[in-house]
């Protein structure tokens, strides 16, 4: 399975989904494949800018609340799409370690474009469902030295990994990390309905071209989470997540999210 998402990602001749939201940002790191295909959902679900916007919102915030808020150095972000400048690093504190990965070598390329030189802040290709690839990579390790007390960032990736990818991607974290370590995690695909015809029609449209999404109920992405505890606050919806201002949404933009739902996130600590 892991192999053949490989496969299928080195293809240009496919979209590939950081790419696509890429596109819906604005940005301009995509292929006329990607534009296309971005295109016709757009056409389908025209809320879906606004959705990626909140995603990217809420990742900033992430960003701020590890670093300013509960005083972590170091943070590894998974699935993290192009550090463009609503990303982690451009909101943190300087000196903060930023270790982003992708399992999209274009997005890589990319990305290492976008950042150049920019210290203390580094991008892998690294597969989510597989973290311990990028955990022991040498060049990691030798980023990190000792630094095992981290922020860990999966944000705007669970709905495409299987329970069983999702659980263990978050038991090797959790046992790779120092206590006190952090987990921002994005419950996304939770809330969905999943009979909706615009709901049938991305997961299709997305699978279509290898990269098939899960959905599931809050309760089942919580099990999933196996030591790690969730702070007080709990999963918020992104919808009245921490800092977000809500006056930028009308009544009828929440209303429209309702089918495809934004997701919930949540803080979690070893
Ligand atoms: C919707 S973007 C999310 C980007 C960013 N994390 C955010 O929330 O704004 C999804 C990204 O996940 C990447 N991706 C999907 N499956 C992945 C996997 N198994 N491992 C690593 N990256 C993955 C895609 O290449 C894409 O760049």
């Amino acid at each position: 399975m892991a192999k053949d998402n490989k496969e299928n990602i080195v293809d240009t001749t496919k979209p590939s989904s950081g790419r696509i939201y890429d596109y819906i940002l604005g940005g301009n790191h995509n292929f006329e494949v990607d534009r296309q295909a971005a295109d016709y959902l757009l056409s389908q679900m025209p809320f879906l800018t606004k959705i990626c916007l909140l995603q990217r919102w809420t990742l900033r915030d992430i960003g701020v609340e590890l670093t300013q808020r509960r005083g972590y150095d170091v943070i590894i972000d998974f699935a993290s799409g192009l550090p463009t400048s609503d990303h982690i690093h451009p909101n943190v504190p300087k000196g903060t370690t930023v270790i982003y990965s992708d399992f999209d070598p274009v997005v890589v390329e990319y990305a290492r474009d976008i950042l150049q030189n920019t210290p203390d802040v580094y991008f892998f290709e690294a597969d989510a469902r597989e973290p311990e690839e990028l955990l022991n990579r040498p060049e990691v390790l030798k980023i990190l030295g000792d630094r095992r007390k981290v922020g860990f960032v999966l944000w705007g990736v669970p709905v495409f990994l299987r329970d069983e990818e999702m659980s263990h991607s978050l038991r090797v974290l959790y046992d790779w990390a120092a206590p006190g370590s952090c987990l921002a995690l994005n419950a996304q695909g939770v809330g969905i309905d999943p009979n909706n015809p615009l709901v049938v029609e991305l997961f299709e449209t997305y699978a279509k071209f290898g990269q098939p999404g899960y959905h599931r109920t809050l309760e089942k992405f919580i099990g999933l989470c196996g030591d790690w505890r969730l702070d007080d606050k709990g999963f918020i919806s992104l919808l009245n997540w921490h800092g977000f201002d809500q006056s930028e949404l009308g009544q009828e933009e929440v209303s429209i999210w309702g089918p495809l739902g934004p997701g919930f996130g949540a803080y979690l600590t070893k």
